[in-house]
């Protein structure tokens, strides 16, 4: 079975994918990660990220795996890097390219393939997995996923003020929604699920009630 869970950065989709799986014994797939990853690859080659043919090709070349709660790049492990806010303000570079993207989709199908899997990102029940048996499209006031963005960066020892995590967050939702191949959009047959209020637990009881029911 495959579960989709799109929404803008913020909502919390990924402790929430993350914790559905585990309840389901389902992969997760953190697509997120494998942009960051990407974009990560070029800033540390030095390349110019506005070189989109060289961005693809950079997608062609590296392996990015992600093995449990990790994400590795060629091997070595780089999930702490990838969760920079460097690398998060200039991910709209990979996210944007249509061959990045094209590579991509082949990744997450692929890692999908004979599994049962929670995946999340922004086009996963729309391009992805368009004929996904249970899709979810996760909300939460902006505000709300400024403040958690801002508390994790912070936990993290990134001392952003909090009006630049919110207008860049602004800028990358407008990215998001606009892009031309891959935008954030809800597919037709996706359940709306706000998380607003609601704990984690309670979100993730409500995720796994829905996914239940589509058994
Ligand atoms: O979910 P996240 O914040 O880790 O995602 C980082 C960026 O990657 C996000 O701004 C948009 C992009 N992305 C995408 O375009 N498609 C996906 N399936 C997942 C993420």
């Amino acid at each position: 079975m495959i579960v989709t869970i799109d929404g803008p950065a913020g909502a919390g989709k990924s402790s929430a994918a993350r914790s559905l799986a585990r309840r389901l014994g389902f992969r997760f797939l953190d697509t997120g990660a494998m942009y960051r990853a990407v974009t990560l690859a070029a800033r540390e080659r030095g390349l110019d990220l506005t070189d989109g043919a060289q961005l693809a090709e950079l997608a062609d070349r590296i392996h990015v795996e992600l093995v449990d709660d990790r994400v590795l790049l060629d091997g070595r492990d780089v999930t702490t890097a990838v969760r920079k806010f460097e690398i998060t303000d200039a991910i709209h570079y990979a996210a944007d390219n249509p061959a990045v993207r094209t590579q991509l989709v082949g990744w997450q199908r692929a890692a999908a393939a004979n599994h049962d899997v929670v995946t999340e990102g922004r086009d996963q029940g729309t391009v992805v997995f368009p004929d996904a048996q249970c899709k979810i499209f996760l909300t939460a006031d902006e505000e709300e996923r400024a403040r958690r963005r801002h508390a994790d960066l912070h936990s993290r020892g990134e001392q952003i003020p909090f009006d630049e995590v919110l207008a860049n967050q602004r800028l990358r939702d407008h990215r998001d929604r606009s892009r031309s191949v891959g935008a954030l959009v809800k597919a037709a047959d996706a359940i709306e699920f706000s998380t607003d209020g609601l704990t984690p637990d309670e979100v993730v009881a409500q995720l796994e009630k829905i996914v239940r029911s589509k058994q």
